[in-house]
């Protein structure tokens, strides 16, 4: 779909229009992205994914450092220069006097940035409540929902260890069971998720708990069809949907969950500390706030957000990030990552050993993959990257799930990659 860059500078005319306007559209700057998105403006999203002329502008609006290439991005993304002088913009303001400009102005601009948040994320800004990360987002539902003991909750060994601690805190005081699922990834077969939420299902059944995206290896979740599921039993749906807000081209209530939550420092690239949680209007009210507030079984959403003194700055520079994201497109940003990890996977499946632990299937990928080298051992690997070679990636070591994840941005080039690539055959002929 063709970006409208009209319908994108109308959306500038709002409160940070000047700040935004002047941080990414300084001369040079300006001319070239303009260019860019002129020039692919009707142009498919697939196609511009192998555009490098494109992603190379889109790569001077951010501050990526010459010489060490990073390929752990899905760990915390960078902001585009944009976000981060808003950020240092509102934080000298508020600085000027720190009661006045963040308690009683940009505080009551928060609003404003649900009712963007709500616009990207396809639902209504009452359903939106802002935190600070995703662990806040989804521990709002873990530790809020009203559960008893013997109530039983279905998750994944090989969900996000925060979420998993949550749970098992909650087991631990007060006696709900905890139903295990343990998945072998990676799969590319709704039936084979479907089959183990279904099996797991009692008529004491609550909760189904799912990671859109597992964050180990990229693996994306059938979540429409696990939701469907669990409503044919009357059974709630929390999302954890860390990886997929902003990479995955969908809208939440899409998904037909009951809660979502979700970073925005990862690929929203938003300030870091910045995250969102999403709770279907019906559900608000029986949802306790992690932090307590004057009613806490009031149906205003606002009630997830009374965690005290805030950085208004850091929430502030929320809206660039969307006006930014939204100026590339989800689904570009999908498109683009997909093939940047097609690109160095297909290179690198000529190094003897390589094995990749994701999928390879636009039904169940995205930009994330795991891969590992026969008889090397991983951790040689990442020293050597990290050391040698300056290439920053993680090493993955949960449950049944080994090897070494690799997370590049959308402004990641493919000579980056093959750069990357380049240092694999190294180290494996060393
Ligand atoms: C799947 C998943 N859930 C939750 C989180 C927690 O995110 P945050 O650090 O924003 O709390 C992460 C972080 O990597 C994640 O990968």
């Amino acid at each position: 779909m063709p970006i409208d860059r009209r319908h994108f500078m109308r959306k500038l005319g709002g409160a940070t229009s000047s700040l935004v306007l002047s941080a990414v559209f300084n001369p040079a700057l300006a001319t070239s992205l303009d260019h860019a998105f002129t020039r692919t403006q009707y142009h498919s999203a697939e196609s511009v994914a192998s555009d490098e002329a494109f992603w190379q502008q889109i790569r001077l609006a951010y501050t990526v450092s010459a010489t060490r290439l990073d390929l752990n991005n899905g760990g915390v993304s960078p902001q585009p220069k944009v976000v981060q002088e808003a950020f240092n913009h509102y934080n000298r303001m508020s600085n000027e006097g720190p009661s006045y400009f963040m308690w009683r102005d940009l505080d009551k601009g928060r609003d404003l940035i649900r009712q963007e948040l709500a616009a990207l994320a396809g639902a209504p800004q009452e359903e939106i409540a802002i935190t600070r990360n995703a662990s806040e987002a989804l521990e709002n539902v873990i530790l809020g929902m009203r559960l008893n003991p013997g109530d039983e909750v279905i998750l994944s060994r090989q969900g996000y260890p925060n979420m998993i601690h949550a749970w098992k805190q909650r087991a631990m005081r007060e006696g709900i069971v905890l139903k295990w699922l343990d998945f072998e990834l990676p799969q590319t077969n709704n039936s084979y998720f479907l089959d183990l939420y279904k099996n797991a299902i009692t008529p004491k059944t609550k909760v189904m708990h799912i990671t859109h995206v597992i964050n180990w290896n990229g693996q994306v979740l059938p979540v429409k069809l696990i939701t469907q599921l669990a409503r044919q039993h009357q059974i709630e749906t929390v999302v954890d949907g860390a990886h997929s807000f902003a990479q995955l081209d969908f809208k939440i209530p899409e998904l037909g969950c009951d809660y979502f939550g979700t970073s925005l420092h990862k690929w929203l690239c938003a300030p870091f500390g910045t995250g969102m949680l999403y709770v279907k209007k019906e559900r608000i009210k029986n949802l306790y706030p992690l932090f307590a507030a004057e009613d806490p079984e009031s149906d205003n959403i606002r009630k997830f957000e009374n965690f005290g003194t805030r950085s208004s700055a850091t929430e502030q520079a929320i809206i660039p990030a969307i006006q930014f994201h939204e100026l590339i497109g989800t689904k570009r940003k999908q498109e683009r990552l997909r093939y940047l990890k097609n690109y160095w996977v297909k290179k690198a499946q000529t190094i003897p050993g390589f094995r990749i632990h994701s999928p390879l299937d636009p039904n169940f990928d995205c930009g994330i993959c795991l891969f590992s080298i026969d008889g090397l051992d991983s951790y040689k690997i990442t020293t050597e990257l990290t050391n040698k070679h300056r290439i920053h990636v993680v090493k993955i070591d949960w449950q049944n799930i080994n090897g070494i994840r690799i997370s590049p941005n959308v402004f990641t080039l493919t000579k980056d990659l093959d750069r990357f690539v380049n240092a694999l055959k190294i180290i494996k002929n060393s």
